[in-house]
């Protein structure tokens, strides 16, 4: 059972131009993508840079406006609540970034870092707020001193558990992490990436883990979904995107991994083009630059991929 349902998000950006600085066209960085949240569980999301990876992140936790769609929380329809700093939603959906050097403001010691959220949500006295930080510190494996000191007294990866130690202060029921490990080394990667796991099972934390290597994404997630020019072109479980991709686009990406048995399916992937017209579901259709209608095949209850349900005949 989910918690938490992403329905039809959209996130469109006006281009505008022209003499009177009019909209003259839409970037469709998001476009129509639906997605589940489960409890202790990983979602991943890959695609290649300008996907619309980072900006459904953000539309997910307020940073960005939705042009269309619903986040509904615990049964709850909460897209208008995502920017209102003290309700529930924002103390249980947290972000990690990618750079830790922007996001850890530089002049506020490591403990006013970890405790913003606890200041924000939580109402403790100094005594328990110390203890609360103390634990956290011992959660992400830092000295108890490293409260006192600045972010750039520490290494990368500290860096990164720092801000984790901030993600999880107040028990948030989902972060939402873009691309958390791509900008360290490769060996402090599988550090940062085994202690996230770590965490999620000692708290039964879900993550949206967000990033452009399948090859980290496989180690992570329960779930994968391939954006394209922000949709979805293939979504299901760990083993239907890896032992089963189906779309030309997630073949491509698994084949550019090493390790993994480059897909040879593509041939399938042409035949299914056309002739698959059954799911239509108003909601998962959508057109390519040449006026082509693709939508989302259910091919087993767990793994959907995107087909082209014009070819034969037209609209
Ligand atoms: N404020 C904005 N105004 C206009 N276009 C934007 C804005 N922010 C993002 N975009 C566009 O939206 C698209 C999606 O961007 P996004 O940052 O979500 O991609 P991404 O998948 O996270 O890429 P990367 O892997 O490089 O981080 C891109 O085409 C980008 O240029
Ligand atoms: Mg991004």
């Amino acid at each position: 059972m989910s918690f938490m349902q992403i329905k039809d998000l959209c996130v469109h950006y006006p281009i505008r131009g022209g003499f009177f600085n009019t909209v003259v066209d839409q970037v469709y960085a998001v476009d129509g993508v639906n997605m589940e949240f489960e409890k202790g569980k990983t979602y991943g999301l890959v695609g290649e840079s300008g996907s619309g990876k980072s900006t459904t992140g953000k539309a997910i936790i307020g940073l960005e406006k939705i042009t269309s769609g619903s986040i509904i929380y615990e049964g709850k329809d909460v897209t208008n609540q995502r920017r209102e700093r003290t309700s529930a939603y924002n103390r249980d959906i947290q972000m990690i970034f990618q750079d830790a050097n922007s996001s850890l403001n530089p002049r506020k010691r490591v403990k006013d870092i970890i405790a913003e959220p606890i200041r924000n949500f939580l109402k403790l006295s100094d005594q328990e707020e110390n203890k609360r930080i103390n634990e956290l510190l011992a959660i992400v494996g830092m000295p108890e001193d490293a409260k006192y000191k600045y972010p750039h007294e520490f290494s990368g990866g500290q860096k990164q558990r720092i801000g984790i130690a901030r993600a999880v202060a107040c028990n948030p029921k989902l972060i939402i992490a873009d691309e958390p490990v791509s900008a360290l080394d490769l060996s402090v990667q599988a550090q940062v990436l085994n202690f996230m796991k770590d965490i999620q099972e000692e708290f039964g934390l879900s993550y949206l883990f967000i990033s452009h290597d399948l090859g980290v994404v496989k180690h992570m997630c329960d779930h994968i979904s391939i954006m394209y020019k922000g949709r979805f072109v293939e979504t299901g479980r760990r083993e239907d995107i890896y032992q089963d991709p189906q779309h030309i686009y997630t073949q491509r990406l698994l084949s550019a991994i090493p390790n993994i048995e480059p897909a040879t399916r593509i041939e399938r992937n042409k035949e299914r083009q056309g002739v698959e017209a059954r799911y239509q579901a108003e909601q998962h259709k959508y057109y390519d630059e040449n006026g082509k209608v693709y939508a989302l095949e259910k091919i087993s209850d767990t793994h959907l991929v995107a087909v082209n349900i014009n070819e034969k005949g037209g609209k």
